[in-house]
Parts: structure tokens; sequence; C-alpha cells
């Protein structure tokens, strides 16, 4: 249902001792989203994450490639026309505490977008008894208690309960696509896993496909579960396929990076003794026209300052295998872009399948 081709996003930047620069937000990011399906996109802080969510809503333009939501380009539409296809998708920001009016109430906050829904539909569901039983239906479907959080003032609600109003006024609009970036990272750990469990859950119950940002791996293989995983490096896709398949092998030297970084969870990950780390900071300026992980990588030999490595799928170069080596072919395929897949350090090991979790 959505399609991104070669997506790329430019900034320019003008700083008073850096002078103008240039920052390549998004590289060429490619994707498909099924009806129903997951993509999740994990990546360091500024690698795009953030970035590729709000052109996904038609919050943020791009500079390059094609966005395909339901068969139709979007770049080809009037922008009124767009804004139809954008309503579909809706964002779950980071940030539950700036995402809602603080001088309205919930009922308040769900009415308005409910009443203009209901209106759009030509039925009788604008009447404020039928807009007040949908409220109700959606704050129980996020796992709330209707009249105990209808008259309440944001402030008066925990992080979790307003990240559930939050969700639950995405849902407002019938939505087919929620993407949710690092919607977790600022709630409370002990409620992380019921959000991240709803997420889940909306998947399953309302067949609502679901774009996940995150930088924490067992989150992403949590709610990402059966979809695909994409690892992003200073805007480029570096290695993806099946979650399972890229975290329990990955290839490349950054997901294993990442990895290594994921301290050990019901035995989900075991960090080799000889992994893999970055080798010197990350200098957004230096552009190369080799690999983009080459001033950080340990294995990084002399082709890698020369070519820029594309995405190619695993074992048809060599690359060490295991328990996710892909099988079939297609967007689902594992892929890595990187010149010497074999010099992989963190192995994944699985115990007990489906055992990850947050
Ligand atoms: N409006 C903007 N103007 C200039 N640069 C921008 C703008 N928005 C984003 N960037 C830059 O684009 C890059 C990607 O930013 P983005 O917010 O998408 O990263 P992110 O992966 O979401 O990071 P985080 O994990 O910290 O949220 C960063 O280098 C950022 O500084
Ligand atoms: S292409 Fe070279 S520099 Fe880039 S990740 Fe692979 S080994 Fe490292
Ligand atoms: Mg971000």
């Amino acid at each position: 249902m959505i399609e991104a081709r070669g997506i790329t996003r430019t900034y320019q930047t003008h700083g008073q001792f850096t002078g103008t620069r240039t920052v390549h937000a998004l590289r060429g990011v490619d994707f498909t989203l099924p009806e129903g399906g997951a993509v999740s996109f994990i990546g360091e802080s500024g690698c795009g994450k953030t970035t590729l969510g709000k052109i996904l809503t038609g919050l943020e333009t791009f500079d390059g490639g094609e966005l395909v939501v339901d068969g139709v380009e979007l770049s080809a539409l009037k922008p009124r026309q767009r804004a139809k296809y954008f309503r579909r998708i809706q964002m779950i920001h980071q940030d539950p505490y700036s995402a809602l009016n603080p001088t309205r109430t919930i009922e308040a906050t769900l009415g308005d977008p409910l009443r203009m829904r209901a209106r759009e539909k030509g039925g009788t569901g604008a009447g404020p008894g039928a807009w007040r039983e949908r409220a109700c239906e959606l704050l129980t479907l996020v796992g709330l208690e209707p009249e105990a959080v209808l008259p309440k003032y944001p402030h008066q609600l925990s992080g979790g309960q307003r990240q559930r109003v939050v969700i639950a006024r995405a849902l407002t609009v019938d939505p087919q696509v929620l993407i949710a970036d690092e919607a977790v990272s600022m709630i409370d750990v002990s409620m992380r896993l019921g959000i991240l469990g709803l997420l889940r859950d909306l998947r399953s119950r309302l067949g609502i496909s679901l774009v996940f940002i995150t930088h924490d791996v067992a989150t992403a293989r949590y709610v990402g579960d059966g979809g695909e995983l994409h690892v992003i490096y200073r805007g480029e896709v570096v290695e993806r396929g099946l979650t399972d398949d890229v975290i329990l092998s990955p290839v490349h030297p950054y997901t294993q990076c990442l990895l290594s970084a994921v301290p050990i969870m019901r035995g989900l990950e075991e960090p080799g003794p000889d992994r893999t780390a970055p080798t010197r900071a990350l200098d957004e300026r230096t552009d190369t026209p080799g690999c983009l992980f080459e001033p950080r990588c340990p294995f990084a030999t002399d082709e890698c300052f020369t070519t820029h490595p594309t995405l190619v799928p695993l074992g048809g170069d060599g690359a060490g295998v295991g328990a996710g080596e892909a099988e079939g072919v297609g967007a689902a395929e594992h892929q890595h872009a990187c010149l010497n897949p074999a010099a992989r350090r963190v192995v994944g090991v699985e115990v007990g399948a489906g055992a990850a979790g947050p």
C-alpha cells in the first residue's frame, strides 16, 4: 500500500562558523509496506529516521524519488489531492507531552477530528451522542477507561496514558498506516511494554500497517515481528530483510555494532569477544566516494575508500550465513551493502524462538 522508491532528502544548513553545509538526511531509501504489514527502521541519532516518517505523513517534502500510496504516485498530485492520501497515514511522535494541547480536555481533543470524520462520511455520527460513543470505543481500544479519561487534561495523565490518547486520536480518522517514531522512548520504562503491545495489537486487530522507527533492536523485533527491518546509516539503508533474518544473522558491520550495543536479552544476541566497535567518531561532513561507514569500520579495505557499496543479496557474495539465510527473493530478501561481508564478528544465536521482548 505504500511504496517508497529512492527517497532522497537533502538540507542546506548555514552556520556563522561552519558556513554552508549540505546534510544528506536520506539517500535513496526504498521499501514496500504491504497492507497490514510492518516495516521497521533502525539507526543511530541523526541517521534520517524522523525525516523519513515526516515525508511519509506529508509533513516534510523530499527532493528525489517517488512515493506511491495505494498505487498513486503522490508528487504528480496537487496539494489538496495529496492531503487525502496523507490522511490515511498518521504519525505517533516521540513526545506524548507536547503532542496534546494542554488547554483542551481529552474529550475536546478527540471530539474535533471525530466530528470532522463523521461529516466527511455524511452519516449521523456528527451528533454529540454518536461521536462521544466513538471516542469511548477508541479509548477502550487503546486500553483506557473512557469515563475517567474524557474529562481530564493532558497534565492529569501519565506519559503512558497520554501516548495511548495520542494513538486514539490518530485512530479517529480511520488510518490505514501508523508511523510510530520512537513512540516509547520518552515513556517510563514500566509502561513501554504496554504501548508496544498495543501497537502490535492494532496491526492484528484492525489490520493497520505499521512503520516502526526506533534505535532499539529489541523493540523492533517485538513490534515488527514478521515484517522487514531496514538498518539506516547516514540516510542510507545498509542492510535489510525479514526482521529475524537481520537480527539473527547480521552482515553489515554497522548492524553488528547496533546489535553489540544491545544487552544480552533472553539469549537473543551474543556479541563475540571481538565484537565490532566504532573506531572513530562520526564526522558528518566527511563525504566519501567509498563506503559511508568506512571512517568507523574496523574491516575497511582499500576498496572501501573508493567504491560505494550498494545493496546486494546475502549469499551471492561469499558472505557468512546464519539462521536467517534468505531463501526467497523479493522485498523481504536479506540484503546488505558491504564489500567485505565475510568479516562478521557478532553472531546471532537464537535461544528459544519468539523469546524476544523489549
Ligand atoms: N529542517 C532541517 N534542517 C536542516 N537539517 C535537518 C532538518 N531536519 C533534519 N535535519 C538533519 O537531517 C539529519 C536527519 O535528521 P532526523 O531528525 O531525521 O534524524 P533521526 O534519525 O530521527 O535522529 P534522532 O534519533 O535523534 O531522532 C540530521 O543530520 C539532522 O540534523
Ligand atoms: S564496505 Fe568496507 S568500510 Fe563499508 S562496512 Fe563493509 S567492510 Fe566496512
Ligand atoms: Mg528522530
